[in-house]
Formats: C-alpha cells, structure tokens, sequence
C-alpha cells in the first residue's frame, strides 16, 4: 500500500475506513500523481456519485453547493472546509495555499471529498495572450484552443480546477466595457470562438491530463445591458435571444462544456439567476447540458435587489428552484441561509438536493480530484510562463491585430528608413496596459511594451525616444484597481500636462517617424467599465492631432477592448493598427508587424462605428422598407460603419473569384458546396479570411440582410492561389421563427456572398424548394 493511502488510512475510524476502502473497490484509485489517461464512463461516475451522496448529511451536501472567494486564509473558511460545509473556493492561486486547503478538505472532512478551486482564467494564467475580443479578432478558431490549452496548463500547474470562462455574451454596443471579454457581436463566429475554447480548457475529455473544467458565461443575454451600462436590464426579444444571444452557448453545450454560470443581469424582468426558463428548460431540456450552473459572485443574493425575491431565504429558494447548483458569494452564501429550511418547509425536496449536488460531484470525480487532490508545487514553476508559452502568446498577439488603414503603404516599415524614431503616448510604456483586463497572475517584468518591443527589435538600428505625452484616467475609479493593488499616478499639474505635450511634440518635430501608443488603459474596459462616450480618453486625441501636425510620417496604434472614435485619424493618419490588448508578448508581436517580420491578417469581429451616437450598430440588421438609402439614415453623419464587420487589411492583396455553388436548388435537409478561388495577388506572403454570408430573401418572419454562415482564414504566398469550401446545410440554412414558434428551414431564396469583409460583392444565389 503506499504512504499516501496509509496516510489517508490511519486518519479515519474503522468504520470510515470500511466506507472509504468501499469508495475505492469501485473504481481502483491509483494513488500515483499521474492523472487519468482516459476519461470514466458516465454510468461509473454517477455510481461513484450516488454513492457519496448516500453517506452525506444534509449538510454535506448543501456543502457542495457553496463557493466562496478566499483572498486570504481565515479561520471561517478552515472550518467550512474540515467540516465538509463548503464545495469551492476561488481566487486562491498560490499552489501551497492551495493544497493546504486541499489537506483540510480531504484529510479532515468526514467523507474526503476534495475542494474544487475555481479562477478568472480569462486570457492566460501567467503567460498573458491578447483579450479574447483580439482572439476572436484572429478569426481563427485553432489559435483560441491554442491559447487556452496553454492557459489551462499553467492554471491546472498551480491546482486550479475551473476556469471562469469562455465569457460568450454577444455585445452589440461597444459602450459596454465587457464587450473585451468576449468574441463580438456575431453568433456565428461566436460560436466558433466558444467551441474552439472550450477545447482548449478541456481538453479531449473533462479530466484530460493539464487541462481543467470551463464555464460559459454569463447565461445570458449580459451583453445588451440597456445603454451598454454594465449590469443594467436587458429586454431580449426571442428572435434576438434564439438567433443570435444563446447561440455560443449552445455551441459551447454541443462541445461538451461542463459547467455555466448565471448572469447578474435582469433579463426581460425576470433575473438571469432566478430564471428557470434559461437555467432549466433551455438549458437542460433543450440543450440536455448535463453539467453544473454557478451563480455570479452574490447573484443569488442580488436577487433581493433586483426585486424579485422578498429576501435572502426567497432569494437561495428561487435560484435553487431555477437550476443554479452552486452559489459564488464573497462571504456568506443565501444557500447556506434557506435550502435546509426549505427543505423543514417542504418547499424544496431531499431528491432536489441531490440533483443539485451530483453534478458537482461528477465533475469533482471527472477531473480526477479524488485520486489526485493536490498539486505539485514544485512543477508549478517549471510549467509557468515557458519560453515555448511566450512564444505562443507572440505568435497569439501577431495574429490578432487588425491593419486598420496603410495609407501610401507606409508599413512595413523599412529598418534602414527611419533611423530617429519617436515613441509617444500613454499607453507606449505601460505593462499593465500591454496586458489588459483580468489579469491577477502577471509578473510585470515579464512585459513586453511596445516601447521595449521595439528595442528589442532594432536594437541600434534606430535611435528611439519616448514621451507619454498624457495622462489618461477614469473619472470614476474602478474597484478592480484595488485588487491589482493598483496605484494611481500622481496627477500632473496645468504646468507639467503642458510641458509633457510639448515634450512629445518636440520628439516627433525632431525624429523621422513617429509611432503614437493610443486607446484606453486597461482599466477603461472589462467588468464595471462602460463608457458614455467612444472618444479617445483625456487629451489623446489633442496630441495626436498635434503630432501629425508636425509634418512627419505617423503610425498609430491603438490599445483597446471596444472600437473607439478614430474618425479624424481614419482620415488623416495613414497607418492604424489595432493592437487591442496584445497580452505579455505585446510589445514584440507589434514591432515584428510594424517593420513586416509578420503580416497583420487579423479582421474586426464588431462593427466599427464613425461616433457613439450610432450605436448600437451591427452588420446582421434587418432588412428594411427603404434599403436604397441605408446610409443615409441620419442627416448628419453617414449610417455605415467607419469599418464594417470582417474588416482587416494585410500587406499582400487578394482576389476573390469563380463563386460557384454546386447546386441552385436543395431541399430542406440538403447540402450544397460553394467554393471559391482565393489568390494572393500582392509581392509579400500573407493571409486572408474567406468569408461567406447569405441572407434568406423572404420567410415567416423578416430576416437579416446579412449573416455570416462560413469562414477560413489562409495563408497564401505571393500569386498563390486556393479553392476556399463551404458548405450551407440544415445547420446553417435553420432559424427561429417567431411567427411559428419553431426552428425552421424554409423554402425561399437565397443570397450568397463571399469576400474579405461583410460587404462582400461577390454574389451567387440559390433556392430551397418543397
Ligand atoms: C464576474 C464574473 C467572474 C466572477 C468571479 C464577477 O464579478 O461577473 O465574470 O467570473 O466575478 O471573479
């Protein structure tokens, strides 16, 4: 027998021994650090489930149904864990700490079940990637696996269990600062992104060797807060919701997720939290999702405030009875407060309890948390932040930004062109920022600025300088910064903003070049960071003008999560490139597409409005009595984006040609191929994202003038050529009406385009007959 079981042995009584020796005849536990190899057949984990759930108390169980943050050892949670009364923590990630409150729960609690400890692994764990509105951005499905399978390594190195992500709300109104946690505005690529993530979490298999458990969030309908406001109301109508808000997450379902989590928001008057058309009937009967739910942090109790439970005990009552298994509160859980009255009251059952508390336990049992509780600290370190995971993320950050404008081909850049070049702007030198939102892991020395990128790059080639230029804050804090411990600047006075301006001015007047560092700090976008306005944030906007004003060539690139206003830059500064939050490798991924070492082939995965007033605004809209005069919608400003969906430009060309379908009619149910020859016609090696859109002329109910259906970003050389396929089937071809109250696939005409952006001309249709 070895030390570890014998340990684990000579702890117990006789008769837990009996019980625990039962639990291991069952399934035979090697007591080995290596985890399972291949996943257990669902009929062994439901019996290694039930059978715990026979020997648990009532208060065991309800145990189970708990989570609570821990950001610092207390007593209170010590005691919660020896005596089996709590199920998760989270926001623990020192790996020590972690298998000390492992050894309470295994070693002390009556029944040995294992804590499951959960985090915001949103963008990497210690290797940062770019922001996920950046991966999505990559229109390639293959790099967000990528990115989260070397993110569930380093989290799983520590001893986290769960990551609190993909986050797949839709966001159509970039006011809303949580629009940078998620893939855009597009269920379809949505749904990509949400299943390629969910991979990379997972793995094969929940339980896969060096990955963890993923939840989708937040279920749903998050991202149309009312006027972008973050955890304001929305009304969702069932078109919206079914087409477009539920799509990942069904995506995200269909690809084996394993667990949810409730939104905060109040969704069509009835709180996400509290709604059991979402959390049971979409969720389990439809979906047949067969994981568990997770309430936000205090959404449970929050119940109370949306005012729709009378207080906490009504509050734990009906997000129990809508489906959330597991309550995530800062302190004290409504769980812990009402479920064993209800069940004295008899307004909830035994029976309920335990279907709640199974698939918790199954995923506790899937993950192999039983047979391998702890972790090794050792190997922790070793497995964080390799050369191999840096790489990763550079190559992640070169293949999510965006060539907003080249004006004159000004990028690349030319080495031997520009030998003084002027770095400016707030965000140039600034690591937090290079990083972006959800970030709690980071060692800062490790980031690479743009500023320090491009040192590395052209070491003496050139000669760099470096002013801020401005200072850019939040008028109203944000109280994340308290978590990331972190401290404002010292506020520049009248005197000093002047001289720091013309200090920027200066170096730009006096260099070759200028490579202006824009956009919002990190802490303007993500949880509780909405904005009224779209505008570059404090003076930016001021500066910019004022350097392009001095005569000499521009690069502008921008830091963000949301598109920002950059009308007068489209028009008048001839390079931008969307950098979004570029993550640790950040500044070395921008100076190799800079000076053309790599070629930007990232495409907008959101509309990019000309100003704020237009929002929110997005490609798949309706199509209307008057579609001649689409642009012309306000007097004052055209309608049409600054840049549509899909939108991106490389350094090479590329033609599309020869659209064929291999059918003009199908039946519903039927299949039809459409392919297209896609070349590159540039000098330089580069990539293009081949996208298909149709739109259903006519229907039960209108539909919109446009949606995507297909895309495959390809990398061709110079005069290369590829056929691109597709194929639109049932899948693809089936909507929601809401005239017939079903999923349906009707007889009608269909336009099809394929190009390198949402205004694709290339066109082709086909019809579906009875
Ligand atoms: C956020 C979630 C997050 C949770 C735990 C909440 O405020 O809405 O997205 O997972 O906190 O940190």
């Amino acid at each position: 027998m070895n030390t570890h079981l014998q340990f684990r042995l000579s702890k117990k009584t006789p008769q837990q021994n009996l019980l625990f020796l039962l639990a291991l005849a069952i399934v035979p536990l090697a007591f080995s650090q290596t985890p399972p190899v291949a996943p257990p057949d669902d009929a062994t984990v439901r019996e290694r489930a039930n059978l715990l759930l026979k020997q648990m108390t009532l208060d065991e169980k309800l145990g189970q149904l708990s989570q609570l943050f821990d950001f610092a050892p207390s007593k209170a949670i010590d005691d919660a864990v020896s005596t089996g009364k709590l199920g998760s923590l989270l926001f623990v990630t020192d790996p020590a700490e972690i298998n000390r409150l492992q050894h309470l729960a295994v070693d002390h609690s009556r029944l040995h079940i294992p804590l499951i400890f959960g985090f915001d692994v949103i963008h990497g764990f210690r290797t940062i990637f770019p922001v996920p509105i950046a991966m999505a951005a990559s229109w390639d499905p293959s790099a967000a696996t990528k990115a989260q399978t070397i993110a569930a390594k380093e989290a799983r190195a520590v001893g986290i269990d769960w990551a609190f992500a993909p986050m797949l709300d839709i966001a159509r109104d970039p006011r809303w600062g949580r629009i940078v946690e998620g893939a855009g505005e597009d269920p379809y690529l949505g749904s990509a992104m949400a299943a390629a993530q969910v991979r990379g979490f997972q793995g094969d298999y929940i339980g896969a060797p060096d990955h963890i458990l993923a939840c989708m969030k937040h279920f749903a309908g998050y991202g149309a807060a009312i006027g972008g406001r973050d955890y304001d109301e929305a009304y969702l109508p069932e078109t919206l919701l079914q087409n477009v808000y539920l799509k990942p997450f069904h995506a995200a379902v269909k690809a084996g997720i394993g667990s949810a989590m409730s939104a905060y928001l109040d969704l069509n008057d009835v709180p996400a939290t509290g709604n059991r058309w979402l959390l049971h009937d979409v969720l389990r009967d439809d979906w047949r999702f067969t994981g568990f739910v997770v309430s936000d942090a205090n959404s449970v109790k929050s119940l109370q405030n949306h005012g729709y439970a009378k207080d906490v005990y009504e509050a734990g009552l009906y997000a129990f009875n809508a489906g959330v298994n597991m309550e995530m509160a800062i302190s004290f859980t409504a769980y812990s407060k009402s479920l064993a009255t209800a069940l004295e009251k008899n307004q909830i059952t035994v029976q309920q309890i335990e279907d709640a508390a199974r698939p918790i336990l199954e995923m506790k049992i899937r993950l192999g948390l039983f047979e391998h509780p702890y972790v090794y600290e050792a190997r922790a370190h070793e497995i964080l932040a390799t050369p191999e995971h840096r790489t990763a993320a550079r190559l992640a950050a070169e293949r999510t930004a965006v060539l907003l404008r080249n004006g004159g081909s000004l990028l690349p850049l030319k080495t031997s062109a520009y030998k003084k070049i002027a770095v400016l702007g707030p965000l140039a030198d600034s690591q937090v920022d290079t990083l972006g939102s959800w970030v709690f892991q980071d060692d800062l020395a490790e980031t690479v600025t743009i500023l320090a990128g491009l040192r590395n790059r052209l070491g003496a080639q050139a000669d760099l300088s470096y002013a801020p230029g401005v200072q850019i804050r939040r008028k109203i804090p944000s109280f994340f910064d308290e978590i990331f411990h972190l401290k404002p600047q010292p506020v520049w006075t009248t005197e000093q903003s002047k001289d720091e301006m013309s200090k920027a001015v200066g170096l730009a007047r006096s260099s070759d070049l200028t490579i202006l560092v824009l956009g919002e700090a990190q802490n303007m976008s993500g949880e509780a960071a909405s904005r009224e306005s779209l505008d570059l944030p404090g003076q930016e906007e001021k500066l910019l003008e004022s350097v392009a004003a001095t005569g000499k060539p521009v690069v502008l690139v921008l830091f963000n999560g949301r598109p920002l206003n950059i009308k007068w830059a489209s028009e008048h500064i001839p390079a931008i490139l969307d950098a979004w939050y570029p993550g640790t490798q950040g500044g070395n991924a921008v100076a190799n597409l800079l000076f053309g070492e790599a070629v930007p082939g990232g495409k907008l995965p959101i509309t990019w409005p000309r100003d704020v007033g237009q929002v929110p605004i997005y490609y798949a809209h309706n199509t209307t009595q008057a579609p001649e005069n689409q642009e012309k919608r306000y007097w004052g400003e055209e309608s049409t984006p600054l840049y549509p969906f899909g939108y991106g430009l490389s350094y090479s060309k590329f033609a599309f040609s020869n659209l064929k379908l291999s059918r003009s009619e199908i039946k519903p149910g039927e299949t039809i191929d459409v392919s297209v020859d896609l070349e590159n016609t540039g000098a330089t090696s580069g990539d293009e994202v081949a996208q298909l859109y149709i739109h259903q002329q006519y229907g039960s109910t209108s539909r919109p003038v446009r949606e995507l259906k297909g895309f495959e970003r390809v990398s061709l050389a110079p005069r290369e050529k590829k056929i691109v396929h597709f194929s639109l089937g049932n899948e693809e071809l089936t909507y929601w009406s809401t005239a017939k109250k079903d999923w349906v696939e009707e007889p009608a005409t269909f336009d099809v385009w394929v190009g390198a952006d949402s205004t694709a001309k290339l066109h082709a249709n086909f019809a579906i007959t009875q």
